[in-house]
């Protein structure tokens, strides 16, 4: 057995990860335990926070978080029009905001939560003014966005010149700290679907974030989409 928490050997292992590219199966086989580790305690949390919503992965009309929150109340700044956020990333927002700001610096929450019908609106209106093709390089299909799991959040002026202010900066440094990922990277839209969004981060929790950083090459697309494949034969594994 590799670890205490799960009825797996090495070659068990192996197999189950043998869909992965060379480099995220070298990375899991150098540190079989450490990998456990993490899965065991991702397994402990609440599901949505590791769920795959992509352009392959649709979320049904109604699915969304169990109870959301405005960050107003919790001495967060926003702008737009104030959405609201899944309950489960407040405090770590939080703790973002307020480590900023001890920095002198304001992250200002621009959106979060949005449901089905409203990221429908969006995604309407974004066709209608650039048409189909563009819009889908940028903005999610119903039943597709993050967002609509309420554990994603753009920051700041959700535009690329952001990722050049200081604010913007601090994120790419610190966000992970609190367990923020960016999910649309620059230079990744084959990957991820869409164009580079240094203003959009997930919340994966801080083990996520190791997960993602030492097995998935820093890259939070791997990592869920190994988890959405996987995770059923990991729980199924779990003492
Ligand atoms: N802009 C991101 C992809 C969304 O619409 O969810
Ligand atoms: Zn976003």
């Amino acid at each position: 057995m590799i670890h205490s928490s799960f009825n797996l050997n090495l070659d068990q292992l192996t197999i189950m990860i043998g869909d992965q590219p060379d480099e995220i199966r070298e990375n899991i086989l150098a540190s079989p335990e450490r990998f456990l580790d993490l899965a065991d305690f991702i397994l402990g949390q609440p599901e949505e926070l590791f769920y795959l919503a992509d352009k392959n992965n649709f979320l049904t009309r109604d699915q969304g978080p169990e109870e959301t929150v405005r960050p107003s109340d919790f001495g967060i700044p926003f702008t737009r029009r104030e959405r609201e956020v899944s309950s489960l990333i407040i405090e770590p927002l939080k703790e973002l905001v307020y480590a900023a700001a001890q920095d002198n610096l304001e992250i200002v929450f621009a959106s979060g939560y949005r449901d089905y019908d409203y990221q429908e609106m969006l995604y309407n209106r974004y066709v209608a003014n650039y048409g189909q093709d563009e819009a889908d390089r940028f903005s999610a299909r119903p039943g597709t966005s993050q967002h609509q799991l309420g554990t994603a959040v753009d920051l700041g002026t959700i535009d690329d010149s952001y990722a050049l202010t200081p604010e913007g900066k601090w994120l790419e440094a610190h966000a992970g700290d609190f367990g923020f990922s960016l999910s649309y990277p620059k230079g990744m839209e084959e990957v991820t679907g869409y164009m580079w969004e240094c203003w959009h981060y997930r919340y994966i929790t801080k083990e996520g974030i190791a997960l993602q950083r030492e097995f998935f090459l820093d890259v939070q697309q791997y990592m869920l989409e190994f988890w959405h494949t996987h995770k059923e034969e990991l729980s199924a594994a779990q003492r």
